[in-house]
């Protein structure tokens, strides 16, 4: 199948890259010469496992860059729309960008060929989609307009795309359903997976995976809902973690508790300073938008949002109760992006904390193993950037720990304990066992459990239930 995708993000990058690797030809698309010109150059720009080594093996043959188009989408049968739809300032999605795709590529439908909505957008996308096409002389008869939705991860994104829980395809006419199907046969047929250069299976891995086909609404739909959901459990884990606090249990093993049912399940159930990304905090605001403009007060989805922003507070809180003042304290930092595997720090939490503390006063050493350059240019010059978790410790007053990277759960703790001015780690991601860090010698504060510490430390100023260990 010979597809083109237009725009080279997170979703088109890795979208063009999968669909080369599936077997498929692919143009892929964007306007941004720069970006345009690394690509060609055989660079990834962005930190995404098992990418670098698709973008190699295809580029060049299966995979083709361009700026063109119109060319591009004479050349293919489905062409894939992965361009941003960034929030306006009321929170809806923009979706100038898609609009303009739209217009473009109409003057070069000549053959049946698919449009297909890659993007996160709102409902109703579709339709406009296809009215804007029809407005700039698309011949009618001559394509269809289909969503399917990505539900990948960033930095598990090959991974997810290749073994998705499930596929999902708004097709609300015969012919671009089975443009889509054929596109995905050899996922669905369970091929790809017996080829030895296919990326290696995940854990958990649903092979074949299934295919669900919907109207192109319903699938606008489910992308929205899904998001939102996962979110909801975030804040719903992140609201008893809470709870947890204030009466001194823990919440490893209320999660543990509740998360073996199977109708709840145990993912995205891991507590911490809030979720953050490109798509959480944007796709949540974006389904309130177009909920009420629907007709529905989606106000669960504000309470969502509500738990997410005073999760973040809670934390400061927690680390002025372990400080008392900031002011001229020094504050080592573990983690700069939104979430561990990714180099993005779009919305992170870690970043919003940051900026309070130095708004407090403090002086920041932050540590983060990819993204470090993205962060240098939000944050001002109070932070130093540093080049290793223990640098980031050296005489500082306190740790805190603001994002799931593996390789800060496996740290020396010895090495870590001597760099320190005080032995005191707040953790925002509950990476260690409280018990192991008070016998280590630490003051250990994390989230929804209590906070541990050696016996002859008092803690009497903290707000939290204290567990004190030795
Ligand atoms: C999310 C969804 O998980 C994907 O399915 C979806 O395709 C994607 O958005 C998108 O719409 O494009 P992503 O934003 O890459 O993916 O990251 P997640 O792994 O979902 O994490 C989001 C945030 O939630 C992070 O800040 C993470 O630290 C936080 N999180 C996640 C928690 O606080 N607790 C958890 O248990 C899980």
């Amino acid at each position: 199948m010979h597809i083109a995708v237009v725009g080279s993000g997170y979703v088109g990058l890795v979208a063009g890259a999968c669909f080369a690797d599936l077997g498929h030809t692919v143009i892929l698309v964007d306007n941004d010469e720069q970006k345009l010109a690394a690509l060609k150059a055989g660079q990834v720009p962005i930190h995404e496992k098992f990418l670098p080594e698709l973008v190699q093996r295809h580029r060049g043959s299966r995979l083709k860059y361009s700026d063109d188009l119109q060319e591009a989408v004479r050349a293919s049968k489905a062409i894939f729309i992965a361009v941003g739809t960034p929030p306006t300032e009321q929170g809806e999605a923009d979706l100038s960008y898609v609009e303009s795709v739209a217009r473009s590529i109409s003057g070069a439908i000549e053959d049946y060929k698919i449009v297909v909505e890659k993007s996160t957008v709102p409902v109703y996308t579709s339709d406009w989609v296809r009215k804007i096409m029809l407005r700039n002389a698309a011949p009618p008869d001559c394509f269809d307009v289909a969503s399917n939705p990505e539900f990948l991860r960033e930095g598990t994104g090959v991974t997810d795309f290749l073994y998705p829980d499930r596929i999902v395809i708004g097709a609300d006419t015969e012919p671009c359903a089975s443009v889509l199907r054929e596109i995905y046969a050899p996922l669905t047929d369970g091929s790809y997976y017996e080829r030895p250069t296919a990326v290696p299976r995940p854990d958990r891995a649903k092979i074949p995976p299934p295919l669900i086909v919907t109207s192109a609404k319903s699938a606008e739909l489910i992308k929205h809902a899904s998001n939102a959901f996962l979110a909801m459990k975030i804040s719903f884990i992140n609201a008893v973690a809470s709870v947890c606090e204030s009466v001194g249990a823990n919440i490893q093993q209320v999660c543990q508790g509740i998360g073996t049912d199977s109708r709840i399940g145990n993912r995205f159930l891991n507590p911490g300073i809030g979720y953050g990304g490109s798509c959480f905090p944007k796709d949540l605001m974006a389904f309130r938008a177009v909920a009420r403009e629907c007709g529905y007060d989606f106000r669960l989805l504000d309470e969502v949002m509500r738990i997410n922003e005073e999760q973040r507070l809670r934390f400061l809180r927690k680390v002025r109760s372990a400080l008392w003042t900031l002011r001229n304290k020094r504050v080592g930092v573990l983690g700069l992006a939104f979430k561990g595997g990714t180099d993005d720090i779009r919305e992170s939490p870690a970043i919003l904390l940051i900026r309070s503390l130095l708004q407090e006063g403090c002086t920041v050493a932050a540590y983060d193993p990819a993204a470090a350059e993205r962060a240098r240019a939000q944050l001002n010059s109070n932070v130093e950037f540093v080049n290793s978790a223990y640098e980031a410790a050296a005489d500082a007053d306190a740790l805190l720990i603001l994002t799931e990277w593996e390789e800060f759960a496996t740290l020396d703790l010895d090495r870590l304990h001597k760099q320190l001015k005080y032995p005191i780690v707040i953790d925002g991601r509950n990476l260690y066992d409280p018990e192991l860090m008070a016998a280590r010698g630490f003051t250990y504060y994390s989230v929804g459990r209590p906070t541990a510490m050696q016996e002859n430390i008092p803690d009497n100023t903290s707000p939290l239930k204290k567990n004190t260990k030795s």
